[in-house]
């Protein structure tokens, strides 16, 4: 726990169409209007955002996109520019351990997402993480603290950066990491951030955690002293135990 705001963001993958979005959206926004000391962020996918943002409109819940393209417009068919999430999100989750395994993302394709992002006002929430065999082979600090200076290259935005620990193996496993293995990577992180951004610009910084978190388990990460708030996927989904981990966070602080 620290004097930093917490955040709860909920990725909701590749899952809700835009009806279903804009009810869990308005579910989530009606919910949370109780708990302002807690930020609360929704990354619906891009064919729900405007109805999401329209469903939350008034309350305090933010809306992220979970993917944006680096370039600006052009051949790029698939692709979504910044400029087309202006108005509908104000947040956008780059370098996802999905993105990065099955779309062959690289730490300098997700540096430039960022760079690109930040530069039109929309804050990423930029994802690391191990995969198991890094984490058995006891080199998961060297490996997520490289993957986090090599995703942030050339970004200057530290006023406006979200970042999010996850490692691979504990994403949608039911698995989480322990508050321990959590606090101890994201502790690295933020010597990380400091030696990249200064002290004091890494002290701001909001880190979360993200791997198969829930409203049972989420309360002894948010009791770490660098974990500042949760990724949550599979559970975002759900509006009543979303909620519950919004409650939680917003009781620890
Ligand atoms: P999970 O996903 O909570 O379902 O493990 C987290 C994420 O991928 O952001």
């Amino acid at each position: 726990m620290s004097s930093r705001k917490p955040v709860i963001a909920g990725n909701w993958k590749m899952n809700t169409t835009p009806a279903e979005g804009r009810e869990l959206a308005a579910a989530i926004a009606a919910g949370s209007k109780n708990h302002p000391g807690v930020e609360v962020i929704i990354c619906p996918p891009f064919t729900g955002l405007a109805q999401a943002a329209d469903a939350v409109s008034g309350s305090a819940v933010e809306v992220g996109a979970q993917n944006v393209s680096s370039e600006e417009s052009g051949a790029f068919t698939g692709e979504v520019s910044v400029s087309m999430l202006a108005g509908l999100a104000t947040h956008v989750i780059v370098g996802h351990s999905e993105r990065r395994a099955m779309y062959c993302e690289t730490d300098e394709a997700v540096a430039a997402k960022a760079v690109t992002a930040h530069a039109t006002g929309l804050t990423p929430i930029l994802c690391v993480g191990e995969d198991l065999e890094t984490r058995k082979s006891g080199d998961a600090v060297a490996a997520v603290r490289g993957q986090l200076r090599a995703s942030l290259d050339g970004y200057t935005g530290w006023g406006s950066l979200l970042v999010a620990y996850e490692p691979v193996w504990a994403i949608g496993t039911g698995a989480a990491a322990s508050p321990q293995q959590a606090q101890e990577i994201v502790g690295e992180l933020r010597q990380e951030l400091s030696s990249l951004a200064g002290a004091d610009a890494a002290e701001a910084i909001r880190i979360l955690y993200g791997g198969s978190v829930n409203a049972t388990n989420i309360g002894p990460f948010i009791d770490r002293p660098d974990v500042d708030g949760a990724l949550v996927g599979g559970a975002s989904l759900k509006p009543d135990e979303f909620l519950r981990i919004v409650e939680m966070t917003a009781r620890l602080y």
